[in-house]
């Protein structure tokens, strides 16, 4: 893509889909970027022409625009210090901890604050200077919320959308933020406003009317003389990427492999999480480890292979969080396995879809147990991998997912006695049961997919829009 290029589609996001990542002799490489937003996004931009604004994941990089897997990709520029305070601090010490339940202390600081509004206010320049006279910009998650407001100023004739991947807090917890209001103004610079849950479009409303002090009408804010609209979009995976991943014989043989590399043993559960203490590691790696030692299981009966990617690993609570998994697991390990044969094989990495595919194949309950999640896209990612219509997903009451996938094994993750009962149920469910329930599930993540997300925000904010897919070709079912 040429500098002076414009493009008449704009996806504006923290993260690129690509990182750069440079190892210990200073070689540098590309690999793909962690976290839900990424998944969801990369095939929506993979069929639709635009351009795409964010960070390649580490500070002080000067990169040109350039194309990658199909997409138009435009760097921008974060020092040391704004990592520092935009990156790990307002977005993932304050913003990131309020918007899940307070799990742990948000930090309130004003420098942090400072840089967010210097960095959102970068972004919006930037997608400013690629946005074509009239075209639609997409910003996307709590890393840029100012962005909507700000690029409005910047370029009125743009139709500007926001979507909060996160949950939204209610006014008892968003009114802690010292700068709640300013934030709220910025979101408010958007026509439209998605959000994962109508509970969430609900709370934003709610708290435009009173910390704003504008009028609202169910799911529309008045600004002035305009009028925004917020709505729940709740997000989805590519379920034909999927299918086509589970169709293929090396990534059935892999499935296979990993069962024998196992020992096969009589149950396989597993977690696929970014190492994050809003997913619940140490709540399931506890109930697991508690049926051994109240007996109900015994070596062999069954392995749990925790999958954590590395996240934010300079932001405190993620070291402390790492620390108390790696010694919970060796705990465990230690009281309860037999030689050669761990309870627990934990995995600090981040993994090939190709790998991940094998691995949801392989697993007879997907243990998902989020404290508080916007959504949760591994669980969608499981039912969509499980067209033999086996295995049990294990979820959440408080995963955004939960809302969606009703036939799961529900279950509170702060109720430690609650999960252990809920994880043998998943893992004794007979194979009608499992059969019945994951084709409910499958039929839910079918019909509602990633294309189908994007395509009903984007015709919200933009009205009719034509999908790049032919609208009669089926999505298989394997
Ligand atoms: P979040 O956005 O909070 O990270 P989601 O569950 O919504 O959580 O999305 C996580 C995404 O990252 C999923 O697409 C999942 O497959 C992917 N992922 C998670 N862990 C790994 C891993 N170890 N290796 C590769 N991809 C991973
Ligand atoms: O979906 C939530 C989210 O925070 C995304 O915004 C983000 O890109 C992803 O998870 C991974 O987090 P990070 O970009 O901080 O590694």
């Amino acid at each position: 893509m040429g500098a002076s290029t414009k493009s008449e589609f704009v996806v504006v996001a923290n993260r690129l889909p690509v990182d750069r990542a440079v190892d210990e002799d200073g070689e540098a490489s590309w690999r793909r970027s962690p976290g839900g937003l990424v998944t969801a996004i990369v095939p929506v931009m993979q069929r639709r022409a635009g351009a795409w604004v964010g960070w390649v994941g580490a500070p002080d990089e000067d990169l040109e625009p350039f194309t990658t897997e199909g997409m138009d990709l435009v760097p921008i520029r974060l020092s040391a210090q704004d990592v520092e305070r935009y990156y790990e601090g307002f977005s993932n010490a304050t913003l990131w901890p309020l918007y899940h339940d307070v799990i742990v202390p948000p930090v309130y600081k004003r420098t942090l604050w400072e840089a967010y509004v210097r960095v959102n206010r970068r972004f919006a320049e930037a997608a400013a200077e690629v946005a074509a006279e009239g075209a639609v910009v997409w910003v996307q998650d709590y890393q840029l919320q100012l962005v909507p407001k700000m690029l409005r100023e910047l370029r009125p004739d743009l139709r500007i959308g926001f979507f909060l991947h996160i949950p939204f807090p209610p006014m008892e917890l968003f009114a802690q933020l010292p700068w709640r209001t300013q934030i709220l103004e910025g979101l408010l610079g958007a026509d439209l406003v998605g959000f994962q849950s109508a509970d969430a479009a609900a709370n934003f409303v709610r708290l435009c009317r009173r910390l704003v002090g504008v009028k609202t009408q169910r799911g529309e804010v008045l600004v002035e003389d305009r009028i925004v609209r917020a709505e729940a979009f709740p997000i989805s995976v590519d379920v034909k990427e999927l299918i086509d991943l589970i169709g293929r014989p090396d990534v059935r043989q892999r499935a296979a492999q990993i069962r024998e590399d196992l020992g096969n043993p009589a149950t396989i559960l597993l977690g696929v999480d970014r190492l994050d203490y809003t997913k619940g590691i140490s709540q399931r790696l506890q109930a697991f480890s508690e049926l051994f030692r109240d007996g109900m299981l015994k070596s062999g009966d069954a392995v749990f292979v925790q999958i954590a990617t590395p996240s934010r690993e300079r932001v405190e609570q993620y070291r402390i969080l790492r620390d108390d998994i790696e010694l919970q697991v060796g705990r465990a390990n230690g009281m309860y396995s037999e030689l050669g044969a761990p309870l627990i094989n934990y995995l600090h990495t981040s993994y090939t879809r190709d790998e991940l595919a094998a691995l949801f194949l392989a697993a007879d309950v997907m243990v998902v147990t989020p404290l508080r999640d916007g959504m949760n896209l591994v669980a969608k990612e499981y039912v969509a991998c499980r067209a033999d219509l086996r295995g049990s997903l294990l979820l959440s009451e408080f995963a955004g997912a939960a809302e969606e996938l009703k036939r799961a094994f529900l279950v509170n993750p702060y109720d430690i006695d609650g999960m252990k009962q809920m994880m043998l149920r998943a893992m004794q469910a007979d194979p009608a049961d499992q059969n019945r329930r994951m084709r409910s599930l499958r039929k839910r993540v079918i019909e509602h997919d990633v294309d189908r997300w994007a395509r009903d925000f984007l015709q919200a904010l933009e009205g009719p829009y034509a999908p790049e897919r032919p609208a009669d070709e089926a999505v298989p079912t394997g």
